[in-house]
């Protein structure tokens, strides 16, 4: 432009130089008159020039300043320092208040429009402040963008450590299910706790009313493997209720019920065990109303850390807690799944196509809590983390086997050592790109290496998502609506409550 401005001063100049030569005798005059002019129109020029381009600028820098203050500041009081925990593209919208009562808990969040907010990752090594207790800040660091992997230290206190162990020696352990190496394949067919029909009915019945309502038994509707009741057992105990005129069962009945859901042979396991190793023991805590106060609040501080909407956490499966003695390990293994039309989520079962053969765990983000430190092995280890690409073929390659935890742990790309009260945090799933979850995400395998010295307790808060949001829409419509139709009854049981309750865990 300021070419253009020279130019049409040059043509300006040669016209004018060529009328003294009509006049001669003023020449000098206005030779010196015309430059002057010049160089002032030409200064005057440039600074109108430079200043509308600085006025843009400025303008535009306050209308970015304002932009970032409004979409970030008043929702996101935790992050003010400009870390946000911030959420990606049409997930931008407000989000659940983060710790609701547990009362109004399916009624939210049900509209099919809801989406997934994902805690951007920015880059590894980046540490960003979040706000989980009302009494302190944590520090989550990235530790590796494929997967998207955070770590949280002191995400629980040292006490609420020994809470969640005590409760989970206290609930009784049984053998993860994957068989080890040791171990006959015969085994599977075998029930997972010797738990008696009483102790059952009793862990069924939430409100502790004496009565199976439909809605107890749906809340169960959890993991395929390990939860103490399986999917084809929920259905067969969901099959006996709704043939009960009541629409309730008691225990005479749930025994009648449930004696036939255990025969053995009457066993559907539709699914096919791959090569998966691990060797283990683990139990279910349930996180929900009436549950112990330290599990509550390892859930709202979940919902807190995640940004996800509470119903979503509150549907997902209950806390799993593993504890790996001496030599325990598990290979490295996805803990969600491909989707494919012919499966259903597990958890979205009872809402879903129930003739789609095939039952998957949908889990898009896992938080594992450390519940104890340990002097060596057992760590947290994610072979193909940040690697430049991923291919399976490469995972065994020339006798070596990524997978193996046994054999090649100290040859994962990542691996983390086992600190009490720390969080980890990564999503087993992309995004979708419209606000939902995507593609299982192939870097976020992940194992535990054997331990070596101490026992390792931790436990895995998974969030459950339908990757058709439909199916998710519809489990959770339908979740809600038994609630709307229970809560009319609620008063007469609510009072008889609390001490009962904490029997659940
Ligand atoms: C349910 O699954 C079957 C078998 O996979 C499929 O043919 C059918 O279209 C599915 N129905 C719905 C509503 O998704
Ligand atoms: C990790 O990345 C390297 C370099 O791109 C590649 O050669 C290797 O196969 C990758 N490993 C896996 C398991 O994909």
């Amino acid at each position: 432009m300021e070419e253009t401005l020279e130019d049409f001063m040059e043509q300006e100049e040669t016209k004018d130089s060529d009328e003294p030569s009509l006049s001669p005798y003023n020449s000098p005059f206005r030779s010196t008159r015309l430059h002057i002019q010049r160089s002032n129109v030409c200064s005057r020029a440039y600074f109108v020039v430079v200043m509308v381009f600085f006025h843009v600028y400025i303008l535009n820098v306050i209308a970015l300043l304002l932009y970032v203050h409004y979409n970030n500041g008043p929702g996101d009081l935790g992050s003010r320092d400009g870390a946000a925990v911030a959420s990606v593209g049409e997930s931008r919208g407000p989000l659940p208040p983060p710790a609701p009562g547990p009362r109004d808990l399916p009624v939210e969040d049900h509209s099919p429009s809801f989406s997934l907010p994902r805690i951007e990752g920015i880059r590894v090594g980046h540490v960003q402040r979040v706000s989980l207790v009302p009494d302190r800040t944590h520090e989550m660091k990235t530790l590796s963008l494929k997967p998207l992997l955070f770590e949280i230290p002191g995400f629980l206190s040292e006490e609420e450590c020994r809470v969640v162990v005590q409760l989970a020696q206290l609930k009784g352990l049984m053998e993860s299910q994957a068989p080890a190496p040791s171990h006959g394949q015969e085994e599977s067919n075998q029930p997972l706790l010797s738990l008696s029909t009483e102790e059952v009915f009793s862990l069924l019945d939430l409100n502790q009313d004496g009565l199976l309502q439909k809605q107890e038994i749906i809340s169960h509707s959890h993991s395929r493997d390990g939860t103490w009741l399986s999917p084809h057992n929920l259905r067969q105990i969901l099959t006996g209720l709704e043939d009960c005129p009541t629409g309730m069962l008691n225990l005479e009945n749930f025994r009648r019920v449930y004696d036939v859901s255990q025969r053995p042979g009457k066993q559907q396991n539709g699914m096919v065990r791959n090569q998966f190793k691990q060797r283990s023991k683990h139990t279910w805590l349930y996180q929900g109303l009436g549950s112990h106060h330290v599990l509550h609040a390892l859930r709202n501080r979940v919902i807190s850390l995640t940004h996800l909407p509470s119903a979503l956490v509150e549907l997902s499966e209950p806390l799993q807690v593993i504890r790996y003695e001496h030599g325990d390990f598990s290979n490295a293994h996805y803990d969600s799944s491909h989707s494919h039309s012919e499966s259903t989520c597990t958890h979205t079962r009872l809402a879903g196509n129930s003739s789609a053969p095939g039952e998957v765990s949908c889990r898009y983000l896992t938080v594992l809590f450390y519940l104890t430190s340990i002097k060596e092995g057992g760590e947290t280890t994610f072979p193909v983390a940040d690697n430049r690409t991923y291919d399976e073929q490469a995972l065994v390659q020339d006798g070596v086997d990524l997978t193996d935890t046994q054999e090649t742990c100290d040859r994962g790309n990542l691996r983390l050592k086992p600190t009490a009260g720390t969080a980890l945090l990564w999503y087993n799933h992309l995004s979708d790109g419209r606000g939902w979850m995507g593609e299982l995400d192939e870097y976020s395998l992940h194992g535990d290496c054997p331990a070596r010295h101490g026992v390792k307790w931790v436990a895995n808060s998974w969030v459950n998502v339908d990757p058709d949001q439909q199916v998710q829409a519809r489990y959770q419509r339908l979740v809600a609506q038994r609630h709307q139709a229970k809560s009319g009854m609620e008063e007469h049981y609510q009072p008889l409550s609390h001490s009962d309750l904490h029997q659940d865990l």
